[in-house]
């Protein structure tokens, strides 16, 4: 399965370090071509020989080791196609996190532009730090994936969360990110995601409920597939590629429109409100003398119809929330608005749609195809859904 990859096993100085042998065992033994690097401390826990017999490789792990005229963070960077580093601990996720280049596997991680998952382990009070958790979201925001880790007795002697995740999990998001890694190469994307928001006056405003974690799902996924990604969003995204933050729906429909004859995928994810108030206040509205306020609303303009309507070579897709009859008004409004697929998704469940981190779908094709995918968390949605369209 993993033929013909490189893979960048880095480990730091945790005890969980012994596991990582049964990892490049299993690299190995599915035809990676394995490299080490380790920090100096996690020399504490595993001995250069073990990992060299088992990786069939050199073990990295002093910078200024130079042997060749290439220094060894960038050519071990540019070799690889995926870099994993399990362990990580609190001290090198937040050297990272900060750009801290101070030894040779935090300096290969700055220099690295590809692929990256990491496997935290470590004492849970060390895992609820503040800190910790703040440098793990910058990770994530640009694009680094984090696999949390387990609960259960640590060898710090706490029960708690900080258990390195199991090896397996490690292996198989290994292999599924290198499966997707270049699937979208030379394609843009544009995806958007949020509640639109419409102001009645500069204190309230209509919206939803949607969070923007389906859209944003999608756009990690079809970045981390190679696409040139564009999340156009009412949500405070950080991403490592074209955020463009919107509020209104006419302000969405502009920022689509800007993009939509470049692109070859536009995913419309976003929940966007069908009205807006007529009359937007600029000051504050007063309470008034009377129990019933009456706001005039006027209808926006319907933009994945719109695109629909003016695309070219472009695959548009909309999405669909129901909370009842969900396949009878999916398939209306697939021939209602035209669109190439409709991912269709029951808004009335708690465990799925607005909001929560998974949801389950059905996805509805032009020519009347479809397919029901089950509930998974929102980023395997967002991939078998990118996978369905191109494959
Ligand atoms: O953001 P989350 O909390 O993760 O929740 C995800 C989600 C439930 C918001 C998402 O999965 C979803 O269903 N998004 C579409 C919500 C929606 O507005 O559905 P709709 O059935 O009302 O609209 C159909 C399609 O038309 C949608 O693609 C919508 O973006 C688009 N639309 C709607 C109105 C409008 N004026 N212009 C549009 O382009």
């Amino acid at each position: 399965m993993l033929k013909g990859k490189c893979v960048l096993v880095g480990i730091t100085g945790g005890i969980a370090a012994y596991k990582i042998c049964e990892l490049i065992r299993m690299y190995k033994k599915n035809g990676a071509n394995v490299k080490v690097v380790c920090t100096p401390n996690a020399m504490n826990f595993v001995t250069k020989l073990t990992l060299q017999n088992l990786s069939q490789n050199e073990v990295y792990v002093q910078e200024f080791d130079v042997k060749d005229w290439k220094p060894e963070h960038i050519s071990l960077a540019d070799e690889a196609d995926i870099m994993v580093i399990a362990p990580a601990t609190a001290n090198t996720i937040s050297k990272i996190a900060q750009g801290i280049a101070d030894n040779l596997l935090t300096s290969i991680a700055c220099a690295f532009s590809k692929k990256m998952i990491i496997a935290p382990a470590m004492n849970c009070n060390m895992w609820n730090n503040p800190t910790i958790q703040e440098n793990l979201r910058i990770l994530e925001s640009r694009g680094i994936e984090c696999l949390p880790p387990d609960s259960g007795f640590l060898a710090c002697g706490y029960l708690g969360k900080g258990r390195l995740c199991s090896i397996e999990k490690i292996y198989n998001e290994t292999v599924e990110a290198l499966r997707y890694s270049q699937k979208l190469a030379g394609k843009k994307v544009v995806i958007t995601s949020g509640g639109t928001i419409e102001d009645i006056d500069p204190v309230r405003y209509i919206s939803n409920y949607s969070s923007g974690k389906m859209g944003f799902a999608l756009a990690n996924v079809a970045k981390d597939m190679g696409a040139e990604v564009v999340l156009i969003t009412t949500k405070p995204f950080e991403a490592p590629y074209k955020i463009v933050k919107v509020k209104s729906a006419l302000d969405m429909q502009n920022a689509v429109e800007d993009e939509f004859e470049t692109s070859d995928l536009v995913i419309m994810a976003a929940a966007v409100a069908d009205y807006r108030v007529k009359n937007q206040s600029e000051q504050k509205m007063k309470k008034g003398v009377n129990d019933i306020l009456t706001l005039e609303l006027v209808q926006n303009p319907d933009i994945l119809k719109g695109l629909c309507e003016k695309k070219t070579h472009q695959l548009v897709v909309g999405f669909c929330a129901e909370s009842e009859n969900l396949l009878e008004n999916a398939k209306e409004k697939i021939a209602k608005k035209g669109c190439d697929y409709l991912i269709a998704n029951d808004i009335s469940r708690n465990d799925i749609g607005f909001s929560s981190d998974d949801n389950e779908v059905t996805i509805l094709e032009k020519s009347g195809k479809i397919e029901k995918l089950e509930k998974a968390s929102k980023k395997v949605i967002a991939r078998k859904i990118l996978e369905y369209i191109y494959e």
